[in-house]
């Protein structure tokens, strides 16, 4: 024999000078789930472990990520019942859940990155990411909406607005909005490859957004098609998007490998709240390593191309990282 693979998987010193794929803190992005109240802490039924917390201990639980050495946070709020609509009102209304927890976090800890997500689903009373009429989900109308609510996140301090929502053009329209408001320094994070997939499941349950008739199907993406991906990605990256992503991440790898191959944006991922869950459920009965499974999937999500990660393990990789 003159080629020994094994030589080089014989130590941990030697595994760890040859190691491709290294996580660190700034990889990861961590989603906080915001809901009214004082000092309130509800733990997620379908994500042990992971909580809504109101604006309070929202900061607390900021500044702790902050000294892990993550980052960025990416903000969602739960809305009451009553101020849900088909129009998105509460969305920009400047005093909303979510324009005070931007402020909030960016006077507790200003160099934070803070990031929003852009979406009707929270506020709408159909529970669809876009304002509905007749069962169907209008395009034009949602962007317009989409784009004032962008521009309220940046008069209330955010640094990236995230919209996971897929409607057409949106990402032109916001970049435009945030222009003529001279928001020059707001960024704009596209949920650009995001499929319809079962894997929002547990988040739902946190926001209480599940969609009150049929799927989101017309506007989020087919799980059998890869190329409308880059489709999507490209465009997005035209219109003006900093950082595109790809939702879910574990189950679209392959989208994550194609799409770092061909955008010279960062590009990141979101493991969403059903892959959390799958990993909790396993390891609660035995049949999993927690901590293993942790880190194994998150390097590779990186290894397939990720430059960033939004995880509702973030806090839990940076500890095992420093373990
Ligand atoms: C809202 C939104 C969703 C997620 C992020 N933003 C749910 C959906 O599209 O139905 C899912 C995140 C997760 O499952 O962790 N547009």
């Amino acid at each position: 024999m003159i080629r020994r693979n094994r030589i080089l998987r014989t130590s941990p010193a030697i595994r760890a000078m040859v190691a491709e794929t290294i996580l660190t803190p700034s990889d990861f992005i961590a989603p906080l789930f915001i809901t009214e109240g004082e000092n309130v802490r509800e733990e997620i039924a379908s994500m042990p472990g992971y909580y809504r917390h109101s604006l309070d201990n929202t900061i607390k639980e900021a500044r702790e990520l902050w000294s892990m050495g993550i980052k960025s946070v990416l903000l969602f709020i739960k809305c009451a019942d009553e101020l849900k609509d088909n129009k998105g009102t509460e969305a920009v209304n400047p005093d909303g859940l979510m324009q005070r927890a931007i402020k909030g976090i960016k006077q507790a800890i200003p160099e934070m990155v803070v990031m929003t997500d852009v979406a009707l689903d929270p506020y709408s009373s159909y529970g669809h990411d876009g304002i509905v009429k007749d069962q169907e989900i209008v395009n034009d109308v949602t962007v317009e909406v989409l784009a004032r609510m962008s521009v309220s996140h940046a008069q209330a301090g955010a640094d990236i607005v995230a919209p996971s929502d897929m409607m057409d053009g949106r990402i032109l329209a916001i970049r435009q909005a945030l222009e003529a408001n001279n928001f020059d320094k707001v960024g704009i994070m596209a949920y650009s490859a995001k499929y319809a997939s079962c894997f929002y499941g547990p988040f739902r349950d946190a926001l209480d957004s599940a969609p009150g008739f049929g799927d989101k199907k017309t506007y989020q993406m087919d799980y059998a098609n890869s190329r409308e991906a880059i489709k999507e990605t490209l465009m997005d990256v035209e219109e003006g998007a900093d950082i595109v992503m790809v939702k879910p991440a574990l189950a679209y790898l392959d989208i994550m490998r194609m799409i770092k191959d061909r955008v010279t944006v960062p590009v990141s991922a979101y493991h969403v709240s059903g892959e959390y869950a799958m990993v909790k459920a396993a390891a609660k009965m035995g049949w999993l390593n927690e901590e293993k499974a942790v880190l194994e999937i998150l390097t590779s999500i990186k290894r397939a191309g990720a430059d960033l990660i939004a995880t509702y393990f973030a806090k839990d990789a940076v500890k095992l990282l420093q373990s």
